[in-house]
């Protein structure tokens, strides 16, 4: 049995580690628990990286992943299969009202969001879009240019990527607790919803194919979506001819307590991207289009193992527990018991700054001072240590994202029970109360 030490050296010794760099070993995983090389066991409170949405191992996902693979482990794109007829169905009877009959798949959630882009380009004839400062989708070079703008940090990590990356149109994204325009919601009459349509009138070159934006804006912040703004950008996208894209690859599928992020919004958008959970751990992404926008021309996007029929398989299972069950109902539930506990720890230490729940999508913004709302990045990362060490994995915002990384990250599985969510608490109330002894002058 090689320890953790050892699969760290390993590690080191030949892997390109580009996504982060955290201590921790993981061999086993089932529900919400993991377990490193050396049987220690911590609680997951963030579904891997927000990819096991049932949990690790889910039976009936695993079952029907074994199932396909004693068919058939790849199948090529260009000939049709069972499980990947099958889950495009499955997506378009849950998509909203039914009406996204079409899906586009891919592998990650950056060549879906490339897809999504194909798809509004020959949709309207538009080589432009609209994104938002903060916005976070992908590091391939297209879906760089559609994300981050505004830190030291990745125009560093720009450097020499110029050339290939395109000029997209970027506006301030909403942030009704620290306001880019200082303004007040409800007030602020969405002031930040109409630079939308300053920039498809004033910044755009060429014509706008679509404006892309996250319901509930993920790494940059973790921050919902205030309530109109999706009707204001949906009125400028029409005015316009640009369509409604929504980013759904961290949101969807039950996360935020619905099984598209974007109904909490009453909005219906033109595509819905999804990624991250939607091969029920294995790798799956997909674009959801309304028939008249499904169009693409022949080999102009593509991938050797897109739709694999595996991931197809255990994603299909995965959505149908997720509507048998109701677990877009049990993450609104679980989320309100969460938020709950989070409102009384909120009581008891400065350090919290705000916090912002949807469904089972939890942002715990802490700052060393309420008024001046100055970010306690540095307690943020104790935070994290903090919560390992208590057993619990929690995540956090990072300054690549145009963020000051001073936001938790709560995101359990989406069947999470009550007595799992207790746990949460419990093991985070302890990570704060030592937090806060650092950080005694917060107020
Ligand atoms: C909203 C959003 N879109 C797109 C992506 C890119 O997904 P992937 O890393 O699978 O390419 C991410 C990843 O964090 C994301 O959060």
């Amino acid at each position: 049995m090689p320890t953790n030490r050892a699969i760290h050296e390993l590690t080191d010794e030949h892997v390109i580690k580009c996504m982060g760099d955290e201590e921790i070993v993981i061999d086993e995983a089932q529900g919400m628990w993991i377990r490193d090389a050396e049987g220690r066991e911590t609680l997951d409170a963030i579904s891997g990286e927000w990819v096991v949405n049932l949990g690790y191992r889910h039976p009936r996902v695993i079952a029907a992943a074994k199932r396909q693979m004693d068919k058939a482990e790849y199948v090529t794109p260009v000939v049709d299969y069972e499980s990947r007829a099958v889950m495009a169905q499955r997506l378009a009877d849950a998509s909203p009202g039914g009406r996204f009959t079409k899906v586009l798949f891919a592998l990650a959630g950056g060549d879906a969001v490339e897809g999504a882009m194909h798809l509004a380009m020959r949709a309207t004839g538009g080589t432009e879009f609209v994104t938002f400062y903060k916005a976070f989708h992908g590091r391939t070079f297209a879906t760089i240019a559609m994300s981050y703008s505004d830190t030291r940090m990745i125009e560093e990590s720009k450097a020499g990527l110029e050339r290939y990356l395109t000029k997209q149109n970027r506006v301030p994204n909403f942030y009704c607790y620290r306001c880019p325009f200082r303004l007040e919601y409800p007030s602020c009459d969405l002031f930040c919803a109409d630079f939308v349509e300053t920039a498809i009138v004033h910044q755009a070159d060429g014509k706008v194919a679509g404006v892309m934006a996250e319901p509930w804006q993920a790494n940059g912040s973790m921050v919902p979506a205030p309530d109109g703004w999706f009707q204001r950008v949906r009125e400028i996208c029409d005015r316009h001819g640009a369509l409604l894209i929504v980013d759904e690859v961290q949101s969807g599928l039950c996360r935020c307590g619905r099984m598209f992020a974007v109904e909490r919004t009453g909005v219906e958008p033109d595509l819905i991207i999804l990624g991250k959970a939607l091969g029920g751990g294995f790798p799956l992404s997909a674009v959801l289009a309304k028939e008249e926008y499904a169009g693409l021309l022949l080999w102009e996007f593509g991938f050797t193992q897109m739709g694999h029929p595996v991931s197809c398989a255990a994603g299909a299972e995965m959505l149908a527990v997720m509507i048998e069950e109701d677990l877009a109902g049990n993450a609104e539930r679980m989320g309100a018991r969460l938020m709950d506990g989070l409102r009384e720890m909120a009581g008891k230490y400065p350090l919290i700054g705000d916090l912002r729940g949807w469904g089972l999508m939890i942002g715990i913004e802490l700052v060393v001072d309420r008024t001046t709302k100055e970010e306690a990045w540095e307690a943020a990362t104790y935070a994290m240590q903090r919560a390992y060490a208590n057993g619990l994995l929690i995540g956090k915002t990072g300054p690549v994202y145009g963020d000051n990384g001073n936001v938790l990250k709560l995101k359990p599985a989406v069947n999470a029970t009550a007595a799992e969510i207790d746990e949460i608490l419990v093991r985070l109330d302890r990570t704060l109360a030592e937090v806060s002894l650092r950080w005694p002058g917060a107020r």
